[in-house]
């Protein structure tokens, strides 16, 4: 499983030669200036809820690639009104195809369109296929619910919003790094705006205090899992 960060919550999953895109966010930060949308690969766009910072780019990446949309059912009936290809789920659900499956998990969060109309409920993705497991929180404050995602799957890694003010922060992510029994953390969600700017060589020195480990990618960089 190699994961590359295209900035705030936006990754990019190639599992098995499948291309998963999360939450693309690209044209309007300024941060991944250097990223082009035309050049991404997208099998399938999973998205954790219809925040504008989540969906941005989600019509002009679809249309290119013919990706299925695969989110909460709002998500997904809202872009088949576009006449986007989507699979809905819900929370508890698990999207499956022959190389990974997408374990659709409680978020702690909202979720409405740039427009005010709804979005159904946030989420969170347990990624896994037969080697690996990779937990997405999407937006989402720490929750008790993140302790029944081990009971099920031993995660290879976690990636966590740590930007605070939207979401949780660090000392509440390395909190949420032992309910979820993963000591392999992967940023999100921090310095887009100025909300959620942090210093990341502190987040990842109290990561380190508490016998974790924060990767802070790059935005292009990627790690294989
Ligand atoms: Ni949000
Ligand atoms: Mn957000």
């Amino acid at each position: 499983m190699n994961i590359i960060f295209y900035g705030h919550a936006c990754f990019g999953i190639e599992i098995n030669g499948t291309h998963v895109l999360v939450d693309p966010f690209i044209t309007g930060n300024p941060l991944a200036s250097h990223i082009n949308i035309e050049d991404l690969k997208a099998d399938y766009i999973l998205l954790t809820h219809a925040h504008q910072d989540h969906i941005l780019d989600v019509e002009v990446i679809a249309e290119r690639t013919g990706a299925i949309i695969v989110s909460n059912y709002e998500i997904v009936m809202h872009y088949g009104a576009k006449n986007l290809k989507g699979h809905p789920v819900n929370h508890g659900g698990t999207f499956k195809t022959e190389t990974f499956s997408a374990k659709y998990v409680n978020a702690v969060h909202t979720s409405s369109f740039p427009d005010g109309s709804y979005g159904g409920q946030p989420g969170g993705f347990v990624i896994s296929n037969e080697e690996k497991s990779l937990y997405i929180a999407g937006d989402t404050a720490v929750t008790m619910d993140m302790k029944l995602i081990p009971m099920t799957t031993k995660l290879s890694a976690a990636i966590f919003p740590i930007g605070d003010n939207f979401t949780m922060g660090v000392e509440d992510a390395i909190i949420a790094s032992n309910l979820v029994e993963c000591n392999k953390i992967i940023g999100c969600h921090f310095n887009t705006f100025p909300p959620i700017e942090i210093n990341t060589e502190e987040a990842k020195n109290k990561f380190a205090k508490a016998n974790k480990e924060l990767t802070i990618l790059e935005i292009g960089k990627s790690l294989t899992l």
